[in-house]
């Protein structure tokens, strides 16, 4: 099936059915997030996978009582850079030297507009800019588990502090962005299971240059 065929296939399951997903599945979710886009390619995010049961009971309660922490095979955390700083550039830049064979003399004036980047924007602004990033992962992740006949929640329902002091993500420099609850809907107990995708038509949502 195409991607356009799956995404109707898909939606945001609200239960499910606790069935495990498998371990190539998980890894080609991760990988898909691994693989998106981001700005200057710095991706500046962690990812944080969780199956550990007692965890997710504990997780439960930050997500506003949503069954699906608990009812998903697995957890994943997109936590955004709260921070961008030096050590990151030049953690990026050795990435580069590595993987290319690149000098870091040709990459000067790369590290220096990142550099700038970094100096010029606020602590708000990075947070900001970590999400947008993440977001894109997000949706490839999402989009990837559609592919693979996987169920995938993206969920923003949690409380934020909440779940940053109860991973200790502030110690790593990170804050959380959004949870996707990777799993199988439970067909039986989900009113959503077999209700009619709702979005605007096209013609609404899009605008085409020049109007007819
Ligand atoms: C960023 C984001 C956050 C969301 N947060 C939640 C959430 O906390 N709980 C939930 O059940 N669904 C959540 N959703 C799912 C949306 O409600 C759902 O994607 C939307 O209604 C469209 O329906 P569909 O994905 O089933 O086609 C979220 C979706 C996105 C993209």
């Amino acid at each position: 099936m195409s991607l356009k065929d799956v995404l109707h296939w898909r939606y945001a399951p609200k239960r499910m059915n606790g069935q495990k997903v498998s371990e190539e599945g998980i890894e080609s979710i991760l990988k898909a997030a691994q693989y998106a886009p981001t700005s200057m390619g710095l991706q500046p995010f962690t990812l944080y996978l969780i199956e550990q049961r007692d965890l997710l009971e504990q997780i439960r309660p930050v997500a506003y009582n949503q069954p699906q922490i608990t009812e998903a095979s697995h957890l994943l955390l997109f936590a955004g850079y709260t921070k961008l700083s030096g050590h990151h550039i030049d953690a990026y830049l050795e990435n580069i030297m590595a993987t290319r064979g690149a000098s870091a003399e040709s990459l000067e004036p790369f590290r220096k507009s990142m550099m700038r980047f970094a100096q010029s924007s606020s602590d708000e602004q990075i947070r900001i800019w970590a999400a947008n990033q993440a977001y894109i992962a997000l949706g490839f992740a999402i989009a990837e588990a559609a592919l693979l006949g996987v169920d995938a929640t993206p969920m923003e329902g949690f409380d934020i502090p909440g779940l940053d002091q109860l991973l200790g993500l502030h110690q790593h420099g990170l804050s959380s962005i959004a949870l996707l609850a990777i799993g199988y809907r439970d067909e039986e107990n989900d009113f959503l299971a077999y209700e009619k995708k709702v979005r605007r038509p096209l013609e609404e949502l899009v605008v085409r240059f020049p109007q007819q």
